[in-house]
């Protein structure tokens, strides 16, 4: 599975249409991590593309999800057909002149995940009566339609308020940027705070090698994500700092403050290592690796304070965990 954040979708609308389980083949080799296919059937868009048949037939030439969009009318009157097709996730527009519930409540029936997409123009707001029964939110970057458009920044700014679409979730929920991602705008589309990145033309040009496009517009849009996070500042590189050590999160935390009163800037960060009895992970020190060695000079003697403090704090909560009642 690849690092990072961000996963890539890879749009077939503009790849070899005469061809199209080669070009998921090679979609898949090259790295992406899902198939976006998009239906335009003439009357939502001014194009018309493939159908469920087309698709069924594709599918057993993946394993990669399936993610449908639908840019059709009447999504309602055709949803049963892409779910037969083994569509793993249908998204369809709320721009629609029809009631779009009964088609996220057939889609969630068939154990797959729902989506609603809009148009750059139709604001996050009209998805907020549904909230509860999305899986997905689709933004659309461009007009629907064709491929190989510019993307409009300010509807990719729409991922902020999508996201808060599913905030009283725990998990679960995902933002999809549609339409115009490639490498020159990975990095604002991943600050944006995407989950998937759709990305059509850019990886099926002629003459452009797709899994290095496939990693590149993925790196960009994570360096972007981290450098927003980081206040747009350049994200820490991590290899210039080293753990000095690895305490529960209050211990911690009175370590780091003695010696960052002593003049030295520690991070503190949870570790993938040990669970405490209390559930929570233990957090490690960082220092500047410039720092080490005086650090280490200085504060080992305070570090092994911490560690018997922590050693001590463990054995206390299992104890406690493993007392017998008081009759
Ligand atoms: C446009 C489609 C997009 C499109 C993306 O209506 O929904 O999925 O194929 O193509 P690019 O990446 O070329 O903008
Ligand atoms: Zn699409």
């Amino acid at each position: 599975m690849a690092a990072g954040r961000a996963r890539l979708s890879a749009s077939i609308l503009d790849s070899d249409l005469g061809n199209l389980a080669r070009e998921i083949r090679r979609a898949e080799k090259a790295g992406a991590d899902r198939i976006h296919v998009d239906v335009m059937d003439g009357h939502f868009v001014p194009n018309i593309t493939f159908g469920a048949r087309t698709i069924k037939a594709l599918r057993r030439v993946t394993r990669l999800p399936f993610d449908a969009h639908l840019m059709i009318a009447e999504p309602g009157r055709y949803v049963g057909e892409f779910l037969d097709a083994g569509c793993d996730s249908i998204s369809f527009h709320a721009e629609v002149a029809e009631p779009l519930e009964p088609t996220l409540d057939a889609i969630h029936r068939a154990g797959r995940a729902a989506g609603l997409a809009i148009k750059p123009a139709t604001p996050v707001s009209v998805l907020e009566p549904y909230r509860a029964k999305l899986d997905i939110v689709l933004v659309m970057c461009v007009e629907p339609g064709f491929g190989g458009q510019q993307l409009m920044r300010d509807a990719a700014r729409k991922a902020l308020p999508a996201r808060e679409l599913f905030a009283d979730r725990a998990w679960g929920g995902e933002v999809h940027a549609d339409g115009g991602v490639n490498r020159d705008t990975a990095e604002f589309v991943g600050a944006c705070g995407f989950d998937i990145l759709v990305a059509g033309s850019a990886l099926f040009k002629r003459g452009h090698d797709m899994a290095r496009e496939v990693r590149m517009i993925r790196a960009l849009a994570d360096e972007g994500f981290q450098y927003q996070l980081n206040a747009g500042q350049p994200p820490i590189p991590r290899e210039n700092w080293v753990t000095f050590a690895s305490l529960p999160r209050a211990i911690g935390r009175r370590l780091a403050a003695e010696i960052e009163a002593g003049g030295v800037p520690v991070i503190q960060l949870r570790t993938d290592g040990r669970v405490n009895p209390d559930g929570q992970r233990d957090y490690d020190l960082l220092i500047p690796a410039t720092a080490e060695a005086r650090v280490e000079e200085r504060w080992a003697a305070s570090r092994q304070r911490a560690d018997a403090e922590a050693d001590a704090w463990r054995a206390e909560l299992e104890r406690a965990a493993t007392a017998t009642p008081e009759p």
